[in-house]
């Protein structure tokens, strides 16, 4: 598992729930710590709920591990990548996980925008690079979005979804395109209800509402732009505007506002709503 942040820790947690051996790494040591006592804290969630025994827990902590690379990816069959969405640090880490991985390893990349295809020309086995797009928080959500590049193979498009159903997760094959199917889906939607809003339409409570109750939505637009992150929306929105060339993707003005002036969301404490805690 490389990169340790939000989606990676959580990946960790069910792969090593469901009997793998995990080896975690990231370059940062504090995100490490940080990653391994949220795996903590989210087992005991499990435990008090009654989902998981102690002794589930301890042995899925103890298949958990952190080592950095070349060492973390040597005797891997699988390495899942979560680092920062950056095209050239994934284009890096791939071209290292190509050398640090034995030939036979699927190299799996969890971004929600990079295109599989242009990631697996960073390698020399392009037929074994695929995306496994988990969502947050990932021992929570059942989707799995696998993303097949041009040169992805059916037989490592197999052995992912299969992965995938055996980690208690409901897999659903894509074929690479700009945001795949899920961010191409959900981004345009949130842009539309932010339209609403700076055009003074509704209020963010009201957008929030009319979509709840009346799409029965477990989450408003704006309230779930605000848990993705703004930042996050407008970087995806760039990408669909940018490589599907079409304008209908444009990100709304305000959405580069307020990123600007750097409420983004749950993460600062204020985005389209205010968060407290
Ligand atoms: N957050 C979400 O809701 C979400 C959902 C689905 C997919 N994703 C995707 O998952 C990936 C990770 O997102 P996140 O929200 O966990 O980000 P994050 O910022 O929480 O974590 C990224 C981690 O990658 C590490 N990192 C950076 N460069 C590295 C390198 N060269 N080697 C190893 N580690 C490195 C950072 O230190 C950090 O700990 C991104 O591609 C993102 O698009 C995120």
């Amino acid at each position: 598992m490389l990169g340790a942040g939000t989606m990676g820790s959580g990946i960790a947690h069910v792969f090593a729930q469901y009997g793998w051996v995990t080896t975690l790494s990231d370059v940062s040591q504090p995100a490490l710590d940080r990653a391994l006592e949220s795996v903590r804290r989210n087992l005991e969630r499990q435990v008090k709920k009654g989902a998981l025994t102690p002794e589930q827990r301890d042995a899925t902590l103890e298949r958990i591990h952190t080592a950095a690379l070349p060492d973390a990816a040597a005797d891997a069959d699988l390495v899942v990548e979560a680092a920062t969405e950056d095209r050239l640090t994934k284009f890096k880490i791939f071209q290292e996980l190509d050398q640090a991985a034995p030939p036979g390893a699927i190299l799996a990349s969890n971004t929600s925008s990079i295109s599989i295809t242009a990631i697996a020309g960073q390698t020399r086995r392009a037929a074994q690079v695929i995306g496994m797009h988990f969502m947050n928080p990932v021992p929570v959500m059942q989707l799995v979005e696998v993303v097949r590049g041009l040169e992805t193979s059916d037989q490592t498009t197999q052995r992912v979804l299969d992965i995938a159903t055996a980690l208690g997760k409901t897999p659903v094959a894509v074929r690479d395109a700009p945001g795949f199917v899920s961010n191409r889906v959900l981004l345009p939607m949130i842009n539309e209800a932010i339209f609403c809003v700076m055009e003074g339409v509704a209020s963010p409570e009201a957008v929030d509402t009319v979509m709840k109750l009346g799409m029965n939505h477990p989450l408003g637009p704006l309230a779930l732009a605000d848990l993705i992150g703004l930042d996050v929306c407008l970087a995806i929105l760039q990408v669909l505007h940018r490589d599907l060339g079409d304008d209908k993707y444009r990100p709304a003005p305000l959405l580069a506002q307020m990123v600007a002036a750097g409420r983004l969301g749950r993460k600062s404490g204020r985005g389209f709503h205010v968060y407290r805690d």
